[in-house]
Formats: structure tokens, C-alpha cells, sequence
């Protein structure tokens, strides 16, 4: 047999396509000038970095397969088990992405304490801080477990040897960008690197039934650094976000084979680590009391929980050449256009004549349909300066036609509402039909079934 040949592939360094030939646009993203040459030993090499015979194990018959096999670990924080569908299962690859700064290494090392705590060692491997840097942030923190195995690492071989033989209850990679292979030409953080990489660290974990957690910088544009296929390769994929001027933060499940997705947990970053939020419903809404034109209520669901936001509007009369301006942040502004689209034509209100800005407070994205009218509120609000009345609420999805379609969980959305004082709801007919029926009262709650309505009911005085 010949020795095992180097040989040259080009990568895209925007989502991973490798192919022999070098390509100007990628044939599979169509982003330009991502290309890269990476030198690759053939599959041997994947192979002897993995230095064990594969074992000879056997598929199993279901029944014979035991339960204990796939208990899960409690990290110790009831917010990330949820997120995580009920905590860590053996063997689990589990990606953690979120920006620079946003305290992924803090929220890790937390859990790290925690789960050293409850069930013996854990392994945090760093390729970031020193063992010295991260034993001062253990202090901030207050972790003391004396299981918790801290190392400076980024050798992904020198990775598995430890991991090997510490055989710890958790594993945490910090950070994938940081690890590289020695097979690899490349430089660590480059697409074949963070994809191999994770790749040799996902197998591990299934070998030794050990949960890692895989720590993946983001970039401004919100993906993580490298490859998307990072995210295809792992069991679970979360993401930890919120704005980092503010203290809340919010741990996002997106992606989860092993229990339901878009479950969130909400945490406050302080002087000593992040705390959990244990009612987190009204951090982004504040008060039910009367607020300025411009602002309105909706409540949103993340997950199987309801969360009350505020939206801010600005209608702002439009002085420039050209066209007004429309921004938006927490609100994607597609979805901005169709909704400003609807109400100057169903409404016959004059926005094209106006600057527009929305804004949702405390970081928060509004990516449910559910949230339209709320977004729609707050901008006639600030267009007839005309505040809406205190303690209301309102949500539904906005159709081309102006019409207001249901939203699902209104009998939670509502139910959370009030709990918080948020008394007045103005609420899609067609959900309204579906509670009378089943006996919820509409007291304070109107109904509507078209854009026209909502503004005959809050803004025409
Ligand atoms: P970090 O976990 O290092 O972020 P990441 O790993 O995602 O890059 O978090 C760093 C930020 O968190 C930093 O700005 C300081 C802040 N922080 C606190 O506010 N309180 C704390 O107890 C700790 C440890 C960090
Ligand atoms: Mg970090």
C-alpha cells in the first residue's frame, strides 16, 4: 500500500463546498472570492488521528437497549436543561454560538462547576484564556468544585488523548475556532479546520458516550465563523444572545435532536456570572402603566413561553431627497416594508412621506408573524401621536389584505398578559371565536378582523 498522499482541495470558507478545482464563485453558495487550498492527507490520516481500532460493537435490539443508556445529566441550571430538552445526554455534540463578549465562557464555566459539583469530573479545555486567567474568573464566579479539570488547549489530538483519559462527565471545547489539526495546512479557525476538527470531536463523543460542548464564535452577520456545516454535524445547536450593553442574555435553542427546539432560557449577566431569570415574561415590557405615542405592547412566544416586548416607532416627517428612510432593529425589515405597505394602502395613510424607525426593546428579535400588530400599532401610534390606552396588549399576523389572521397560544399569550396587568387585549377574531367556545371570557378584550378596526378602536379621536 503507498503511503498516504498529501492532496490539495479548495474549500469555501463561507459555507464548506470542497472540490478538487479552484472556483472563483462557489458552485454551491454563489458567494465570490471564498476559495481557499487546503492540503488534506487521504482518509487514512482521519483515521490514525482517531489512534484506536474501531470496536467491534453490534446493533442492538431495541428492547435490549437500557434507559440508564440515555439519562441525562442536569447541568444544574433548570434554564439550560430546559433549552437543552430536559439536560445533557451522553454522547451529545452540542454547538454553543453566540458573539465575542457575550459570556459563553462564563455561562460554560458555570456549568462546568455545577456538573463537577453533582457528578465528578469535567474537562474544560481552553484555547482562549490561560488556566490562570480562567481560575480568576472561577473566583468571580464562585466555582470551587474540585473536579473541574481546566486545561489550555488547541491541539484537537492532544484534545482526544484527554478526554480519553480523564473520561469526564462533560466535555467543553472553548473554542472551536481556536483547535486545529496538525493534518491540516490551514490555519485554525479556517473552514476545513473548524469542520475536521469538530468532525474527530463529535466522533469522540459518540465513542465514549462523553457530552461536548463546542463553543463557535459568531460574526456580525450572525453565523458562526467558518462553516455552516458546523451546525448539520451536531446534535444540538444553541445560541446564546441579547445585547452586551444590556444584562440579559438569552440561551436559544435552535437546533435539537434530542427534544423540542426554539425553547429559550433567560439569564442576567452580573458582577458574579450570569443568574437565571425565573420569571422572565415582562423583563423587555416593563410596567402596564400609560406610555408615550409611538410604543405598544405584544406578546410574543418563544418557544412554549410567552414574552411580553415593547416595540418603539418613530413616523418621523421625511425632509431629504430621494427615499425616506425605514430602519429597524429586532424587526427584519422585509417584514417593515410589507407591514408599512398595508397600512398606507388599506389605511390610506401617508407613510411613504415619512422617515420610519422601529425598535425592540432589550435585544429581542420579533420573528413570529404574531407580532405584526404590534409593529403596526406602534407606528400609527407615532404617526397620529396618539398614544395607546394603558395596559394593552395586542398581537396577530397582518395579511396583504389588511386583514388579522389567529395566532397560535392566544390563551397563553393572554393569560400571561393579564397575570403581569396587562388587562386590555385587542385580539384576532378568529382566535377570539376559538375562546368564547371554549369559555374564556373576553372582558376587555377586543376583537378584530382587519387593520381598519384596530385603528377606528385606538386612534380615532
Ligand atoms: P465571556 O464569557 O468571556 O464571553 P465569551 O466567552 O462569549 O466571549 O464574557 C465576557 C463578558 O462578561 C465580559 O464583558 C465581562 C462580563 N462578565 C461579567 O459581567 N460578570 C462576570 O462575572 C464575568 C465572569 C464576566
Ligand atoms: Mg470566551
Amino acid at each position: 500500500m503507498p503511503p498516504s498522499k498529501k492532496k490539495t482541495i479548495y474549500a469555501c470558507q463561507e459555507c464548506g463546498h470542497s472540490q478538487s478545482k479552484w472556483f472563483g464563485r462557489c458552485p454551491a453558495c454563489g458567494e465570490w472570492n471564498t476559495a481557499a487550498e487546503e492540503r488534506i492527507r487521504e482518509e487514512t490520516a482521519r483515521d490514525a488521528a482517531m489512534q484506536t481500532p474501531a470496536p467491534q460493537t453490534k446493533a442492538q435490539p431495541l428492547h435490549e437497549i437500557s434507559v440508564e443508556d440515555s439519562q441525562r445529566l442536569q447541568t444544574g441550571f433548570p434554564e439550560v436543561d430546559r433549552v437543552l430538552g430536559g439536560g445533557l445526554l451522553p454522547g451529545a455534540a452540542i454547538l454553543l454560538g453566540g458573539e465575542p463578549g457575550i459570556g459563553k465562557s462564563t455561562l460554560l464555566l458555570q456549568v462546568a462547576d455545577r456538573v463537577s459539583a453533582n457528578y465528578g469530573r469535567v474537562l474544560y479545555l481552553s484555547g482562549e484564556e490561560s488556566p490562570a486567567q480562567i481560575k480568576l474568573r472561577a473566583e468571580r464566579l464562585g466555582s470551587a468544585s474540585p473536579e473541574l479539570l481546566i486545561k489550555s488547549e488547541t491541539s484537537v489530538e492532544e484534545m482526544i488523548a484527554d478526554i480519553r483519559e480523564i473520561r469526564p462527565f462533560l466535555a467543553i471545547v472553548d473554542s472551536i475556532q481556536t483547535t486545529h489539526w496538525s493534518e491540516l495546512t490551514s490555519a485554525p479557525g479556517s473552514v476545513a479546520q473548524v469542520r475536521d476538527c469538530a468532525s474527530l470531536l463529535i466522533r469522540l463523543a459518540k465513542e465514549t458516550a462523553t457530552p461536548i460542548v463546542l463553543v463557535g464564535h459568531v460574526t456580525k452577520e450572525g453565523q458562526i465563523a467558518g462553516p455552516r456545516v458546523l451546525e448539520h454535524l451536531v446534535d444540538v445547536v444553541l445560541y446564546f444572545e441579547g445585547d452586551s450593553h444590556q444584562l440579559y442574555r438569552l440561551l436559544r435553542g435552535v437546533k435539537n435532536r434530542f427534544g423540542a427546539t426554539h425553547e429559550i432560557g433567560v439569564f442576567e449577566m452580573t458582577g458574579t456570572g450570569l443568574h437565571e431569570v425565573a420569571n422572565p415574561a415582562a423583563i423587555f415590557c416593563g410596567a402596564s402603566g400609560q406610555r408615550a405615542a409611538g410604543t405598544a405592547v405584544t406578546v410574543i412566544m418563544e418557544g412554549a413561553r410567552p414574552m411580553l416586548i415593547e416595540v418603539q416607532a418613530l413616523a418621523a416627517p421625511f425632509h431629504g431627497h430621494g427615499f425616506p428612510r425605514r430602519a429597524s432593529s429586532g424587526v427584519d425589515v422585509n417584514r417593515l416594508a410589507m407591514i408599512l405597505a398595508v397600512l398606507e394602502k388599506r389605511l390610506e395613510t401617508p407613510l411613504g412621506t415619512r422617515d420610519i424607525f422601529v425598535n425592540v426593546t432589550g435585544g429581542i428579535t420579533v420573528d413570529e408573524p404574531a407580532g405584526d400588530l404590534g409593529i403596526a400599532v406602534a407606528i400609527l401610534s407615532s404617526f397620529f401621536d396618539i398614544p395607546v390606552p394603558p395596559h394593552s396588549i395586542m398581537f396577530g399576523e397582518i395579511g396583504l389584505t389588511g386583514e388579522i389572521r389567529a395566532a397560535p397560544g392566544a390563551e397563553q399569550r393572554l393569560r400571561e398578559a393579564s397575570q403581569l396587568g396587562y388587562t386590555n387585549a385587542i385580539v384576532p377574531d378568529a382566535n377570539a371565536r376559538d375562546l368564547l367556545r371554549q369559555g374564556v371570557s373576553m372582558d376587555g378584550r377586543n376583537r378584530v378582523s382587519k387593520i381598519d378596526e384596530v385603528r377606528s378602536l385606538l386612534f380615532s379621536s
